[in-house]
């Protein structure tokens, strides 16, 4: 393609033509909404780092969830902040658990909206990390059984879907069959199948209060400069009976993403974390920034590398821009 023969300018200078070779679009109905359900009544609790998400019991959850529900958006992703915490995350297989009553209240309130939850320990564990700790480190085996406790609960509660957050070896398989030998043959599975140790989790780690005590999470989490071993963990995840697949964090991980969905055919989520929500919401604040470009960018971003749903806390505000008709 060569000058003058190709002009590329003469397809992009009219907006009539812009819109016919546009290869990429989205629609509400590939977004996922994350929110905090916490214990108690009458709170409603901004995160000093992510303005417009709130820790919220679950009233305020529900009434939140009917706007989402309004906007068109099809889900929401819940994550528990419990009555208590112990070094063995029992607040997170609670029949009465913050999550669980969350999802009752969901299913009965908004019955349409369907209600994923995140499946992990570090919300309920004193400790912070996302399993049972033996000589300091997360036991990866006994880990898996709380993780089966805490989906079946949350499965026997009502969700719609599951998703386990926590890397430990085995757990989707594991989970699959709790599922399966109680009845819930059908409920399906989001992996966090290629999910890096980030420091773009910060704002999250203050939203969920699940900052590790000690240490990090790198003897579980993947190393942000692997590309091969995202393939090998999204296809262990495979094997083991995945629905979706999911990567995360986002906007730094886009080659992974795009990777994923070329090796692959199942569904592809990606997550676009608290940090990368707290930058642009940052820089919108100063000025620095038109937020809504950015976002609506972002979001085709996801599109382009291969995507098919994103879990965003932008989705609100991407659903009303769709309705405005952006
Ligand atoms: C729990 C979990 C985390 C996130 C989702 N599930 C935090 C972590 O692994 O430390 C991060 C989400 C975000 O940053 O928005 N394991
Ligand atoms: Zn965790």
């Amino acid at each position: 393609m060569f000058y003058p023969s190709y002009r590329g300018r003469r397809i992009r200078g009219r907006e009539v033509f812009r819109r016919m070779v546009c290869e990429t679009s989205f629609s509400v109905n590939d977004l996922i909404y994350p929110m905090f359900a916490a214990f108690g009544s009458g709170i409603r609790k901004e995160i000093s780092s992510m303005p417009g998400i709130y820790q919220q019991s679950v009233e305020n959850i529900v009434a939140e969830a009917r706007e989402v529900y309004q906007l068109g958006i099809p889900a929401v992703i819940l994550f528990g902040i419990p009555e208590f915490k112990d070094s063995v995350g029992s607040s997170a297989c609670l029949e009465t658990g913050v999550v669980q009553e969350a999802i009752r209240a969901l299913k009965r309130e908004v019955p349409g909206l369907a209600v994923i939850t995140d499946v992990c320990m570090c919300e309920y564990t004193d400790h912070g990390h996302c399993g049972v700790i033996k000589d300091g480190d997360v036991d990866n085996d006994a880990t898996l059984e709380l993780l089966c406790k805490e989906a079946l609960s949350h499965a026997e509660a009502g969700a719609d879907m599951v998703a386990p957050s926590d890397m430990m070896d085995g757990r989707v398989r594991a989970i699959r069959e709790t599922l399966d030998n109680n009845g819930f043959t059908y409920l399906p599975i989001m992996s966090y199948a290629v999910k890096y140790a980030s420091g773009y989790y910060g704002p999250f780690r203050e939203a969920a209060e699940s900052t590790p005590q000690f240490g990090d999470r790198r003897s579980y989490q993947m190393d942000p400069a692997n590309r091969l071993e995202a393939i090998r963990e999204a296809a262990m995840d495979v094997n083991e009976g995945a629905d979706i697949l999911m990567v995360k964090p986002g906007l730094p991980y886009l080659d992974i993403v795009r990777e994923v969905r070329n090796e692959f055919n199942l569904p592809l989520a990606v997550y676009n974390v608290s940090g990368e929500y707290s930058m642009v919401k940052a820089a919108a604040r100063n000025g620095w920034i038109d937020e809504d470009r950015v976002v609506m960018e972002t979001m085709t971003a996801f599109k382009r590398a291969g995507a098919d749903l994103i879990l965003t806390y932008h989705a609100k505000d991407v659903a009303a821009l769709l309705l405005k008709g952006w």
